[in-house]
C-alpha cells in the first residue's frame, strides 16, 4: 500500500551523548497523503490529555489562560496543573508566566516527542498539559502518538526567515499561519511506534544483558486503540 512515513531516528541525540532519559527512535506510518509535511522549521505547540471537551484549549489563548482554562476542567486550581516545557532561553518569558499561574513546571532538556506522550498518560506522569516550540517534524511524530492514545495537540508552524519560508512553500503549505489540530496533522488512521535508545518513562533503553541485546518498543493503533509492548532480544556472537 502507498503510505506516508514520518521518523525520527534519533530524537534526543543531546540526550543519548549524556545519557539522559526518554532519548527514542520513532516512526509513525498512515495511508499516502494522511500526514502533514512538515518542513524542518520549529512549531509552536500546545497539547492534554484525553478525557477533555474538544476545543477546550487554543494557541490562541495566552499560556495564563490556557492553564486556568484547564484548571477549571479539571476541577481544580492552577496549582494543580503540571505544564511540561522545553528548558530553553526562549521559553525563558513562557516559564515566568507559567510559575507567575501557580502552576507547577517540569522543565525537560530535550525529546519534546515525549514531553508530549507524558500529557496522554498524566496519572502516571503527573503531567497535564505540554507547551511551546520545537521542532515541527517532531510535532508531527507528536501528534501520531496522541491520535492513538488519546488527547488533544495544535501546532502552528514558525517561521524565522524567507529561507525557511520557502521550505514551506516547498514542502506544499501555503497558509503558513495555520494552526494545526492533532487530526490536521494526521488526518487518518496511523501507526506508531517508539523505541527506548536510553531508559525512560515510556519505555526502558537499549542494553545488554550478558550476550544478549535487548531492546523495548511501544507499538500503538490509532484504529483499535491498542498498545502493544514488544521485548526485542538478539544475540552478540
Ligand atoms: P534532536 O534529537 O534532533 O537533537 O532533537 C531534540 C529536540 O529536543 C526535539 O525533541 C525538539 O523538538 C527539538 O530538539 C528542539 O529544538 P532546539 O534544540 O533547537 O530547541
Amino acid at each position: 500500500p502507498a503510505v506516508d512515513i514520518a521518523l525520527d531516528p534519533l530524537e534526543g541525540t543531546t540526550l543519548t551523548a549524556k545519557d539522559m532519559p526518554n532519548a527514542l527512535a520513532v516512526i509513525a506510518m498512515g495511508p499516502r497523503g494522511s500526514m502533514l509535511h512538515a518542513p524542518d522549521v520549529y512549531m509552536d505547540k500546545l497539547a492534554i490529555g484525553p478525557g477533555y471537551p474538544t476545543d477546550l484549549l487554543s494557541l490562541d489563548m495566552s499560556p495564563t489562560e490556557r492553564i486556568e482554562t484547564l484548571a477549571e476542567a479539571k476541577g481544580s486550581r492552577p496549582e494543580g496543573v503540571m505544564v511540561c516545557v522545553l528548558e530553553r532561553p526562549r521559553h525563558q518569558d513562557l516559564i515566568a508566566e507559567i510559575r507567575a499561574t501557580g502552576a507547577r513546571i517540569r522543565l525537560i532538556t530535550d525529546g519534546d516527542v515525549a514531553g508530549v506522550i507524558h500529557c496522554a498518560e498524566a496519572a502516571k506522569t503527573g503531567i497535564d498539559m505540554y507547551m511551546g516550540s520545537g521542532g515541527a517534524p517532531e510535532g508531527v511524530l507528536a501528534a501520531a502518538a496522541l491520535k492513538c492514545m488519546g488527547g488533544q495537540m495544535w501546532g502552528r508552524l514558525i517561521f524565522r526567515n524567507d529561507d525557511e519560508r520557502a521550505r514551506a512553500r516547498k514542502a506544499g503549505i501555503e497558509d503558513q499561519d495555520r494552526i494545526y489540530r492533532r487530526d490536521d496533522m494526521v488526518t487518518r488512521d496511523v501507526i506508531f511506534a517508539a523505541t527506548g535508545v536510553t531508559d525512560g518513562s515510556i519505555v526502558k533503553g537499549a542494553r545488554r544483558d550478558g550476550d544478549w541485546l535487548e531492546t523495548e518498543t511501544i507499538l500503538m493503533r490509532s484504529k483499535s486503540g491498542s498498545v502493544r509492548r514488544l521485548l526485542y532480544r538478539q544475540h552478540n556472537q
